[in-house]
């Protein structure tokens, strides 16, 4: 058959093959006399297929053989692992490591990106903005914690109706901590009972639990396209983008309502603030537009609902597997406010072995080990690494919160950790990397600590909470873009009096 092709013909294409194979070669060599040490992958798709389910376990492994810094190939990318804390410390510091990759999160549909998913000018802009208009409607002020106090107060009513009979925690603390992000971005509160509500935190929970750490849609975008084009063979692909759609829908109601009532109202919250800027550009090609507020609406939803939610589900499951310390901050909310006074934030500077626990079950729980992904947006070094423009740059939390040149026996849960001798918190923690740090450190990271104070402590203040007898406590973990408490827990909230 060959002898029918035209010579010149085939001359070209071993031409062009041989020019393909050396370019291929060269940029193989450069790669990898550039990037910092790590595992070799296979061709096209690198180290990907290795990865297992656990990967952050894996790669702390990797990094105990390769160094702080090291890198791989994943799919169409070159990755590079900071895995160790002072390394993260001077990363946070190096603005060339502030984008975020260029595929979208949520792959399959091309479509535009949330202040989450941004880089470089338009993040600033948006992320400036997006703080200045949730600080003007409550971060950081008295009127947003007494909201989330009365938001509390429900929540308690809601276990106290349940009378001593098992509870469902993961379902009802949900809808709760989603009130808190809804009364910023929204500016009202959902009834429990609420369909819409129960929906959005359907959608959240489902996006986070299909969607992947190390997808291969997102590290190899050229076959996102071609899967997409057959979507039906894909239900990885098909639960993310559906769920992500059905939150979308859902914020576009609540866009709706509020373009309804512009006119008439004051800055009441985000979706506001988010209108009325956008009324101020003059550029039309700004990132100030409706699909960029659906968008960053949705993110901040699933990023404020979802993760805070999962740490509290690590508080309890740490409540029932320590019950002594149940006993604990108990006494010490006797010695400090009482049981008649609900505590306000303030009170968290009387209260150290309470924040203590708050704190080592952020260490514990981790629920982002790696991160979110960053991008390097130019050629730039860490420790005297090399990291090359374009490299996915991940920070590995789950290191440094399990190593044991920073936390004597890592691995065991001791909220004392964090006190000096005298019962008082140690006053810095650089090591507790949860919120991540620098410039696009979590911007939510105070309400969140707010959050899991006031609600532990409402806990306590009224219940001793158990798991329902013949039941076993799992500690098993899921990983998929964040750790969280695996199986769904039963849990009697009965009041103290009855023990
Ligand atoms: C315990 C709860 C939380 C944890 C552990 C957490 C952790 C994180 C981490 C690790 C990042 C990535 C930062 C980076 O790229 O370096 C992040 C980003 C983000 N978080 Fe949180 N977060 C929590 C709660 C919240 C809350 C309550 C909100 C909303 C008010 C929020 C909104 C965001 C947003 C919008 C981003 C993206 C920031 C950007 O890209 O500029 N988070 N969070």
């Amino acid at each position: 058959m060959f002898l029918n092709v035209n010579p010149t013909l085939l001359n070209i294409f071993f031409g062009c093959l041989t020019v393909w194979l050396i370019k291929y070669l060269f940029n193989f060599i450069y790669r990898l006399k550039k990037l910092p040490p790590g595992p070799w992958g296979l061709p096209f798709v690198g180290y990907l297929p290795f990865l297992k389910k656990d990967a952050y376990i894996q790669i702390t492994e990797l990094g105990k053989k390769y160094g702080p810094v090291f890198s791989f190939k994943c799919g169409q990318f070159d990755v590079v692992v900071i895995n160790d804390a002072l390394a993260i410390e001077e990363a946070f510091r190096n603005d060339h490591l502030l984008a975020r990759p260029n595929t979208s999160f949520i792959p399959g549909f091309k479509r535009d990106q949330s202040l989450v998913e941004m880089s470089g000018e338009p993040w600033k802009q948006q992320r400036r903005v997006a703080l200045t208009i949730l600080r003007k409607v409550g971060f950081g002020k008295k009127t947003l914690e007494d909201k989330v106090k009365q938001e509390i107060n429900m929540f308690i009513d809601s276990l106290k109706s349940a009378n001593g009979a098992e509870v469902d925690f993961g379902e009802v603390i949900k809808l709760s901590v989603a009130n808190n992000i809804s009364i910023l971005l929204f500016g009202h509160r959902f009834e429990y009972d609420d369909p819409l509500a129960s929906e959005m935190c359907r959608s959240v929970k489902h996006l986070v639990e299909n969607a992947s750490y190390f997808s291969k849609f997102v590290f190899m975008p050229s076959i996102t396209f071609l899967v997409s084009l057959a979507s039906q063979f894909s239900s990885e692909l098909n639960k993310i983008t559906s769920s992500s759609e059905e939150l979308e829908k859902k914020v576009t109601i609540e866009v709706g309502k509020h373009r309804e009532k512009k006119a008439t109202h004051e800055i009441e919250d985000y979706i506001d603030g988010f209108l009325e800027e956008m009324d101020k550009q003059k550029d039309p090609d700004s990132s100030f537009n409706m699909n960029t507020l659906r968008r960053n609406t949705a993110d901040f939803y699933a990023a404020g609902a979802d993760t805070t939610t999962l740490v509290l589900n690590f508080i309890m499951l740490y409540l029932i597997t320590y019950p002594e310390y149940q006993q604990k901050i108990r006494d010490e909310i006797k010695q400090t406010i009482g049981f008649e006074r609900q505590p306000d934030y303030a009170d968290r500077n009387s209260m150290h072995l309470t924040m203590a626990f708050v704190y080592e079950s952020l260490r514990m729980s981790t629920i982002a080990p790696l991160n979110v992904h960053r991008r390097a947006s130019q050629d730039t070094q860490v420790m005297n690494y090399s990291i090359p423009k374009d490299a996915i740059v991940i920070f590995n939390f789950w290191a440094v919160h399990r190593d044991p040149k920073l936390w004597n026996d890592p691995y065991s849960f001791k909220p004392e950790r964090f006190l000096n001798e005298d019962g008082t918190l140690v006053a810095k923690q650089p090591n507790l990397m949860s919120f991540s740090g620098g410039k696009r450190m979590c911007p939510g990271a105070n309400l969140a600590l707010m959050e899991l104070f006031l609600y532990l402590v409402s806990i306590l203040q009224n219940f001793r909470v158990s798991i329902p007898e013949g039941y076993e406590i799992s500690n098993e973990v899921k990983y998929a873009l964040n750790r969280m408490v695996k199986k769904t827990m039963k849990v009697h909230f009965r009041d103290w009096k009855d023990n």
